[in-house]
């Protein structure tokens, strides 16, 4: 009996001894296991990618819905990807302005994502660090700076006028009706495009561009093995025809670099050529920890860069704008008062819109209401961080919710209304580049805030003060009222594109 007992008291000794020792590796991964915020619980594996998929809605509406039960900030994971999606402006300015430094990152990308940004290779894409640094001062200091913006100013000019013709002859042919988004658009990508190749294109060349540009924000949509790399062997197809779109990207922008490369090394050789272009600055531009200047694909993936980051963005805030002014005839009455009263019977110009408050206030508040992007781009940390006191690990991604910082009622009164005069009669204000503190935040905050911050500002007040002073803006069909509905292209643009009525002013 004695004897059969030993190995049974030995087996539960060791039992005991295994559970001892399984439990405290337990409890040591928990306590390893970061503190991040609360978020709805997902399924293993998936997360909650099949929530939000099955819940019909779009990305921003799908967050827009889950900040009453989660508040300012909480965690979604998306298949692997683990997501923490920030809403306060208190949150925004901790983890952008006090922390900066650490949450100046990007995560890593998708691989479609690394084909068109040559191995991220642009100021938008880059990690915190020096290729960001080189490509950023060489964008901010070499192309946008103030100076040389203005040497754009007759660029602009025949844009503009470009702008009203075309609006002018789709109203004579279609009954007074223009589409609005389509024609500022238009007219933005023709600034960006001769400020980026130095050259004027005729319309069927920038036409060719525009689509191509639009075939490459297709191709870099989201697709499920982004989220699920598992699956991608199921997505062989999708990645050859990235790689495919991504020569023909190249193989149409190359031939204007070279033109442009040929003109730089034999100046006068082009009569047609401008005397400055953001392409001469990455010839032969110096990246730290780099020997060679950036190759022709690369170039090529600048040079998109810059024509996308101002594009739609800009375009879709002129579009919000029209249809606040349809909806609310009195601001666009009081904006043509001061735009006559600032230059009488002149075109209006760039510089006068220095001078005009209105227009300002206008703008910003449309900036506030209607950010063209409803999340900053992704941002990641440098190293593992608090934010609100929880974990932020090394690896997430950390999303900036615009609107719910931008309406949010303990910073602005009725912030749900359009109203310009919040402006005006000193009772709010805002720093839009949240230095002094955030409150709203369209072109994001710190050391990632949009380098076209300056340049997007002008083109906006330009094209509204054109398209009201040579126009009166009114609803199509005639005495209905605007739907504000909205849905994600790769801005948030109105759900029913806006097609209004245009009656010249004189
Ligand atoms: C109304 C027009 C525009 C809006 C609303 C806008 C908005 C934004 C936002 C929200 C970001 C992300 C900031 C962040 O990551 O925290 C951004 C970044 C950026 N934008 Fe803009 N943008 C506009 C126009 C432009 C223009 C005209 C250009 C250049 C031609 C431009 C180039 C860029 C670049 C390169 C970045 C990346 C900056 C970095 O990562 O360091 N944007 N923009």
């Amino acid at each position: 009996m004695e004897f059969s007992l030993y190995p049974h008291m030995l087996l539960s000794f060791l039992v005991l001894l295994l559970s001892c020792f399984i439990f405290s590796l337990n409890q040591k991964a928990k306590s390893k296991r970061p503190n991040l915020p609360l978020g709805p619980p997902g399924w293993p594996v998936v997360g909650n990618l099949f929530q939000f998929a099955r819940s019909g809605k779009m990305f921003f509406e799908y967050i827009r819905d889950l900040l009453p039960t989660y508040g300012p900030i909480f965690t979604l994971r998306m298949g692997s990807r683990t997501m923490i999606i920030v809403s306060s402006a208190d949150l925004a300015h901790e983890a952008l302005i006090e922390k900066g430094l650490i949450f100046a990152t990007r995560p890593t990308e998708n691989p479609t994502r690394t084909i068109f940004s040559a191995n991220k290779f642009t100021v938008n894409a880059s990690y915190y660090g020096p290729v960001w640094r080189s490509l950023r001062k060489n964008m901010v200091q070499n192309a946008l700076s103030t100076g040389k913006i203005r040497t754009f100013r007759h660029v602009r000019d025949t844009a503009m006028d470009k702008l009203v013709e075309r609006l002018k002859a789709e109203a004579a042919a279609n009954g007074g009706a223009v589409w609005v988004l389509k024609n500022a658009r238009f007219a933005v990508f023709c600034i960006l495009l001769a400020m980026c190749f130095g050259v004027e294109m005729d319309e069927e060349t920038i036409e060719k561009m525009d689509n191509m540009m639009k075939t490459v924000l297709i191709t870099l949509d989201p697709r499920i093995d982004d989220y699920l790399p598992l699956l991608r062997p199921f997505f062989s197809k999708k990645q050859k025809r990235a790689t495919e779109v991504r020569e023909l990207q190249i193989a149409t922008l190359v031939p204007f670099i070279e033109q442009r490369r040929s003109a730089v090394k034999n100046p006068g050789s082009n009569p047609t050529a401008a005397e400055f272009s953001y392409l001469d600055t990455l010839f032969d531009l110096t990246v730290e920890g780099r020997k060679h200047p950036p190759t022709n694909p690369e170039i090529v993936t600048l040079c998109s860069e810059f024509l996308n980051g101002g594009t739609d963005t800009t375009g879709t805030a002129v579009e919000w704008a029209i249809a606040r002014f349809i909806e609310n005839p009195s601001i666009q009455t009081k904006l043509y008062a001061e735009i006559k009263a600032t230059v009488g019977d002149k075109k209006v110009d760039e510089k006068d819109v220095e001078n005009m408050p209105y227009l300002n206030a206008v703008v910003k508040e449309l900036l506030r209401k209607h950010p063209p992007t409803y999340f900053s781009l992704t941002h990641s940390v440098t190293e593992p961080v608090k934010l609100a006191g929880y974990d932020i690990p090394v690896g997430t991604n950390v999303e900036f919710f615009l609107p719910a910082i931008a309406e949010d009622p303990k910073l602005w009164t009725n912030p749900k209304k359009f109203d310009p005069d919040r402006f005006l009669t000193g009772g709010e204000d805002a720093d839009i580049t949240g230095v002094t503190g955030v409150k709203m935040m369209p072109f994001g905050v710190g050391r990632r805030i949009c380098p076209g911050l300056g340049m997007a500002t002008v083109h906006v007040n330009l094209m509204i003060a054109r398209m009201v002073q040579e126009f009166e803006w009114s609803s199509y069909p005639e005495n209905t009222k605007v739907d504000f509905s909205e849905k994600l292209e790769f801005t948030v643009v109105m759900k029913n594109s806006l097609r209004a009525m245009i009656k010249p002013r004189v």
